[in-house]
């Protein structure tokens, strides 16, 4: 049985445009699926729609055999947390220790298990020293990474992060990186939407969205030996890609096999 299961989904904010046609897929429990697509083709409005946030006028969203509505959104938000694009977004708390308590304090996390896992994940962000500050007086990238304990905290089975890499530098996104890559070998399924073709590659499913419909879905080692898949999608092409494409003559066939042994290293 799938785990999370999207059919027939619309979503429109207003009467004009339509931004989530007919979107159907199903992600299995311990998946991780990268999500891409161009600017506005309805990425974040999709994963509002997963957890709730929006209520499709279409179709319906299931996970773990529940039927997200108003009376499940309480016990589904237990399953799946979502670190939002935007950090200024996700700020409730008077302290950073306020904000990393948040989520765990809606699933009645005991006050001594909390304690401890804010500790542990504020160190695993490298925000430790944090803790007493506003969240206001914090960089863009700090705030990201303060979101991102507050969801790892929570411990759900889900986690959708919406471009939440994108403020971080390069080392502490690749510490991110690898820890949510051990969170993933230890089952939890992920749902990553991100610009950066990299990240993606990291996924085992690449969902592609255009203009609010499903242009692609399949098994990443699929989707990356389509150079088609990724320019009609608007997409960056992965270097490797461009340069196996690039060596399309016969003689260079052995570097092409090695290209895409390169790139499906994970
Ligand atoms: N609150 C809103 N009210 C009205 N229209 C909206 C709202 N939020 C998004 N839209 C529109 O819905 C479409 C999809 O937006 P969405 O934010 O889901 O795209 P996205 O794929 O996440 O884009 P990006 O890569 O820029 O984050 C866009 O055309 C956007 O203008
Ligand atoms: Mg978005």
């Amino acid at each position: 049985m799938s785990y999370i299961d999207v059919k027939g989904l619309n979503y429109s904010y207003t009467k004009k445009k339509k931004v989530l046609k007919d979107i159907n897929f199903t992600i299995n429990k311990g998946d991780w699926v990268a999500v891409l697509g161009h600017n506005g083709s309805g990425k974040s409005t999709l994963a509002k729609a997963l957890v709730g946030l929006i209520e499709p006028s279409v179709g319906s969203v299931e996970v773990d055999g529940l039927e997200l509505n108003q009376d499940t959104v309480y016990e589904i938000r237990k399953k799946i947390g979502i670190v939002f694009q935007n950090p200024d977004n996700q700020f409730v708390g008077v302290t950073v220790r306020d904000d990393i308590a948040f989520g765990m304090e809606n699933l009645a996390v005991p006050r001594e298990e909390m304690l401890k896992r804010i500790d542990f994940f504020s160190k695993k962000v490298q925000m430790e020293k944090y803790l007493d500050k506003e969240p206001s007086q914090l960089s863009g990238g700090q705030k990201q990474r303060v979101a991102i304990a507050g969801i790892l905290a929570m411990q759900t089975d889900i986690i959708i992060f919406d471009e939440a890499t994108s403020m971080l530098d390069p080392f502490s996104r690749e510490d991110l990186m690898n820890y949510i890559k051990k969170l993933h070998e230890e089952g939890l399924t992920i749902i990553m939407i991100t610009h950066d073709i990299n990240e993606a590659l990291l996924a085992d499913k690449m969902l592609i969205l255009k203009s609010g419909e499903v242009f692609a879905y399949d098994d990443s080692q699929v989707l990356m030996r389509d150079k088609e898949v990724f320019v009609n999608s608007f997409l960056e092409l992965p270097v490797a890609l461009e340069i196996a494409n690039f060596l399309s003559k016969d003689k260079y066939s052995d570097i092409k096999e090695k290209l895409w042994e390169y790139v499906s290293m994970k």
